[in-house]
């Protein structure tokens, strides 16, 4: 197998492929003076699987071209096998049609797309929780990248509590209970379809005097979600709030706006580039993620005995 460092691939391909003891290259990148882009991959993928390593971070279009532009020249040149890893998957937030909105479910269009430029496996991290993956028509795998995230606070919080601000966070906050070994709690939250605006219309009742509140969520884009958490949980009696989210876009000023509502801590992974927090590197879960499919499918094609 050999791994292709996209333009965002943020050194992610050179650490997986290390793990995993194989080869690595970068893509050739450039763009021209009226926006396009223009990647390559040269003659190196004839006969190789190749996996290409794209985050697609802002901005989220031009990841995503650059991704299914390397992969129909990985199939085109001779690739074998074309597989990519996500690590942060864009518009998977955009899994469904939204009431009172015109907007499409735009994650299953991405996805058809990657599957017409010929990417046959998927890898990546903490998809939206209702992503409808369905739509790509190879193998998808998720990484576990919850886990990690949470055993990186263990030696930081004292009398911790979980929080989820949504259903959709639920899932998260269980594991990151168990792992910290302590109780936690889901919201409810709305957004305003127009404004964006988050607001928590449903909580239970919590006594967090004296308790170090981590907020945990799949992103933080704006800010606003962990926000408005944030402030529920100080005005419930929190001592400290922690700020744990796997894909840490963090637009605009969205870490000032946590940092006023009284964020001290925020952690998150490497499936984007930030580096005013915490960051765990996931780069070993995707190893894992990637070298158990290698032995499923090897396991498949064998003869019977
Ligand atoms: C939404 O369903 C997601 O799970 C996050 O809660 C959301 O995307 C965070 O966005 P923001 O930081 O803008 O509130």
């Amino acid at each position: 197998m050999l791994f292709v460092e996209g333009p965002a691939g943020g050194g992610m391909a050179e650490a997986i492929a290390s793990r995993l003891s194989t080869g690595c290259i970068k893509c050739s990148s450039k763009v021209f003076p009226d926006g396009e882009s223009e990647v390559g991959l040269g003659s190196a993928v004839a006969g190789q699987e190749v996996m290409i390593v794209q985050s697609t971070y802002p901005l989220q279009d031009k990841r995503l071209i650059e991704l299914f532009l390397l992969a129909e020249d990985a199939k085109s040149t001779g690739a074998s096998k074309v597989g990519a890893v996500v690590p942060y998957l864009a518009y998977a937030r955009q899994d469904r049609r939204f009431e009172g909105k015109a907007n499409a479910v735009s994650i299953s269009a991405i996805l058809q797309m990657m599957n017409c430029s010929g990417i046959t496996t998927l890898v990546t991290a903490a998809p939206h929780k209702n992503a409808p993956l369905s739509a790509f028509k190879g193998t998808v795998k998720v990484a576990d990248a919850i886990t990690p995230l949470a055993m990186s606070l263990l030696n930081d919080v004292r009398a911790p509590f979980v929080i989820a601000p949504d259903k959709g966070a639920s899932g998260i906050s269980e594991t990151f209970a168990r792992v910290l070994g302590c109780d936690s709690a889901c919201l409810e939250k709305e957004r305003d379809a127009l404004t964006g605006k988050v607001r928590i219309v449903d909580a239970p009742k919590l006594d967090l005097s004296g308790r170090d509140v981590v907020v945990v969520d799949d992103m933080i884009s704006t800010g606003g979600t962990v926000v408005e958490t944030a402030k529920l949980a100080k005005e419930k009696g929190a001592k400290r709030v922690i700020a744990a989210a796997v894909h840490l876009l963090m637009v605009g000023d969205a870490h000032q706006r946590l940092k006023d509502a009284g964020v001290s801590e925020i952690y998150g992974t490497n499936t984007i580039q930030y580096s005013k927090a915490h960051i765990v590197d996931i780069s070993g879960q995707f190893a894992s993620a990637i070298g158990n499919m290698s032995r499923n499918a090897k396991q498949k094609s064998a003869p019977h005995a």
